[in-house]
């Protein structure tokens, strides 16, 4: 019965006879492999794919989430329909955070991906590496040359496959060759299709160039300036790291089993090595009251379970604040009170425009007032992959610093360098926003403010010992005046670029929430306000388990093992000490890439 069931699970899941991708602990024959992998997301399906390269190593993967293959999997595919996959979704964890005092107490949603490729399946697809000096600095913080930027590179490279828009036009004048990878398993290109204000943002950069200098590729290093915005599809579909990784690992090998709808609850202490506590075992579990399993690492397990889910694990295993544990009632098997601490994310805000009735945007299909439109676009999607459902959207994005004498910077600046950015701008051909209730009708276009260096750290915390109880989330947006002024300078500066000339008599008024602020006397305190009110996580976690080459300090080593442990590496975006100044996705694919070969040397697979 067993043995059928799980042959139909192959047929119907994988399509294929080699993988073996299951949906309940007890299916599985084995109890010892050779490494497990908590979380088939971003990282975690990079090292499931890159250590079961060698047949003789056997790899489980142990997944909360979902098939991406299931029910409304095109969401997951439809670049277009991006936005749909966080919010009330199948394929996410529906977290919130507690009341954030810097937006008037109000408790946001905080998405992260519950499906095969976890957050790189649910995201919004934006490629970018960072600069060369947040690189750098990691290889300082971490104290290992293997971070900087130029030995990053080719772990950039590996991971990627440049290709080119679906529509087919020319991208030469669009990105720079030479800095991409063209045979790695992640596919990424250039907007799907132009829209109406690509034009008018191009000729921007050329009449404002001081403030906004064009950028051919901000993934050369060299991150300032606006260029046209790289992303992660290819042939009219989503690339994720199961697509790109994990799904054709599963079909061609033997040493990979993949366990889904199914949590890692907490490490279990089998001993001690070398003097410090060692975790070779694993209990997962399907429901708080379900009966729990236990699996056996023969050489380590690798937690990738995202900035939020890592920590969670460590301090459910008894990893963490001794004190801060002893109150949920866990007992603490190894002192660490910086696991869930230094917890980093960008605050987002958007702007949106009115346009005339008659330009062409995404609205009528987004905004749901073209039904037959989106029936339309749908038939050629499935067709032949084309048109305007494999666009994301937006083709533009900048990444721009303050003036070095401006007061933001008063107390110094905390970027890593001349090179990475205070803050974000990029645009989109519609309406776009996190924080307000979408219009039903009207044609529009948007833009978003980042902070990309914030100085605010947040936390991720235990409220309970259930692992099936979501933990406290406080990303502590707006916790300094600096986060504070530089997204007050983004909403100046994006209002330079789109009262420049070239958007004459294109934008017909400013969205109603922004016309009081739109003025050009308009306060410091009235933008304030408007930040406050409208401020949005861009979901973009990381250093809740920070690598650090200080012994007593960080949660991991520089080879992103767990410290004063044995037996548990880290690999996500919880081990970045500080975030890129860009969007981190393709930084912890690059990470990943690395920590797999430093596995891989470590046990001379
Ligand atoms: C809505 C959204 C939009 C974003 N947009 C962008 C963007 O455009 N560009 C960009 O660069 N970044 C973007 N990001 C951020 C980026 O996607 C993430 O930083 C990145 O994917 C995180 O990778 P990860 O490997 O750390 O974690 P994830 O990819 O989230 O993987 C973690 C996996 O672990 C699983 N898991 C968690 N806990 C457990 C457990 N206890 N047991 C078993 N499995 C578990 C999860 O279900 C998940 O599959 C976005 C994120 C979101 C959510
Ligand atoms: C499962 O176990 C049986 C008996 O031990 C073995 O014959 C079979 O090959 C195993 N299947 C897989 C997929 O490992
Ligand atoms: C989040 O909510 C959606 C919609 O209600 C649901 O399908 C999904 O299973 C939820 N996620 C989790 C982790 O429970
Ligand atoms: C895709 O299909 C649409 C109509 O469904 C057609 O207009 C278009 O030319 C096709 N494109 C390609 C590249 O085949
Ligand atoms: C910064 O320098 C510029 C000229 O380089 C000047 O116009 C501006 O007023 C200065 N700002 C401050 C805050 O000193
Ligand atoms: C666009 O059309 C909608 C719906 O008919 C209407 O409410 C709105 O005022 C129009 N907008 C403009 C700018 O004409
Ligand atoms: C923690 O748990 C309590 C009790 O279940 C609940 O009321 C509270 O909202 C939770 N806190 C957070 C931040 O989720
Ligand atoms: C801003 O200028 C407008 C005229 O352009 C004026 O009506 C308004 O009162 C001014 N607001 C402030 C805060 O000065
Ligand atoms: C690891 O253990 C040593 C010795 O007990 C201690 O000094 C150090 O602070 C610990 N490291 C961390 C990161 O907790």
């Amino acid at each position: 019965m067993a043995r059928l069931h799980r042959t139909i699970l192959l047929c119907t899941l994988v399509g294929s006879t080699l993988g073996s991708l299951y949906t309940d602990p007890s299916q599985l024959n084995s109890t010892t492999y050779d490494f497990i992998v908590v979380g088939a997301g971003t990282a975690g399906n990079v090292i499931a794919a890159r250590l079961t390269e060698n047949p003789s190593v056997r790899v489980l993967v142990v997944e909360a989430g979902v098939s991406d293959t299931g029910f409304r999997s095109q969401d997951l595919q439809i670049p277009l329909f991006a936005p749909r996959c966080p919010i009330n979704s199948p394929f996410d964890w529906n977290y919130t955070t507690t009341p954030q005092k810097g937006l008037n107490n109000q408790v946001i949603t905080y998405a992260r991906g519950y499906v095969l490729g976890g957050s790189s399946a649910t995201n919004l697809l934006t490629w970018t590496r960072g600069s060369r000096d947040d690189y750098n600095r990691f290889a300082e913080v971490i104290g290992d040359s293997s971070y900087s930027w130029n030995n990053m590179i080719k772990y950039f490279k590996k991971s990627e496959q440049w290709v080119h828009p679906r529509d087919g036009r020319d991208d030469s004048d669009e990105h720079n060759p030479a800095v991409h990878g063209t045979n790695g398993p992640v596919l990424l290109s250039t907007g799907g299709v132009r829209t109406v204000m690509d034009t008018r943002v191009l000729a921007t950069t050329q009449q404002l160039s001081e403030e906004f200098p064009f950028n051919l590729d901000a993934n050369s290093g060299d991150i300032l300036g606006v260029g046209w915005l790289q992303s992660t599809m290819g042939g009219g579909s989503r690339s994720s790291s199961s697509t790109a990784y994990l799904r054709p690992a599963l079909s061609s090998r033997k040493n990979l089993d993949v366990l889904i709808q199914t949590r890692a609850t907490k490490l279990i202490k089998t001993g001690s090595s070398n003097g410090v506590p060692q975790f070779r075992s694993l209990e997962v579990g399907q429901t708080t009251s379900s009966k729990r399993f236990t699996f056996t690492a023969r050489k380590e397990t690798v937690l990738s379970a995202g900035a939020v889910g890592s920590p969670q694990i460590l301090m459910l295993s008894g990893i963490g604040d001794p004190a801060e544990l002893s109150k949920v009632g866990i007992k603490s098997t190894v002192s660490n009170p910086d696991v869930g601490k230094n917890l980093i994310d960008h605050p987002i805000v958007g702007a949106q425009y009115i346009l005339p009735n008659d330009t062409a945007t995404v609205d009528p299909i987004t905004l749901g007032e073209d039904p037959a439109g989106l029936t339309d676009a749908l038939a050629q999607w499935t067709a032949n992959k084309t048109g305007i459902l494999s666009s994301a959207g937006g083709n533009f994005i900048g990444f721009l610093r303050v003036p070095g004498n401006s007061t933001i910077l008063k107390d110094g600046d905390p970027t890593a360098g001349p090179g990475s950015s205070h803050y974000e701008l990029a645009w989109q051909a519609g309406f776009a926003s996190s924080s307000q209730p979408p219009p039903t009708s009207g044609r529009y276009i948007s833009n978003i403010h980042v902070v990309t260096t914030p100085t605010s750290r947040g936390s991720i915390s235990l409220n309970s010992s259930n692992p099936f109880t979501s933990p406290i989330i406080d990303p502590n947006f707006f916790d300094t005046d600096y986060d504070l002024g530089v997204m007050v300078y983004a909403i100046r500066s994006a209002q330079r670029f789109i009262k420049a000339q070239p958007w004459n008599g294109f934008i017909l008024a400013p969205y109603p929430d922004l016309a009081p602020i739109f003025a050009d006397n308009s306060t410091d305190a009235d933008i304030i306000t408007y930040i406050r009110k409208f401020t949005r996580t861009i979901h973009h976690p990381v250093g809740t388990a920070a690598a650090s080459k200080d012994k007593g300090k960080g949660v991991v080593d520089a080879n992103l093992l767990v410290k004063n442990t044995s037996g548990i590496r880290v690999v996500d975006a919880s081990v970045f000490p500080f975030l890129p100044s860009v969007h981190p996705l393709a930084g912890i694919y690059g990470i990943a890439e690395l920590a797999a070969d430093k596995i891989k040397h470590a046990y001379g697979i």
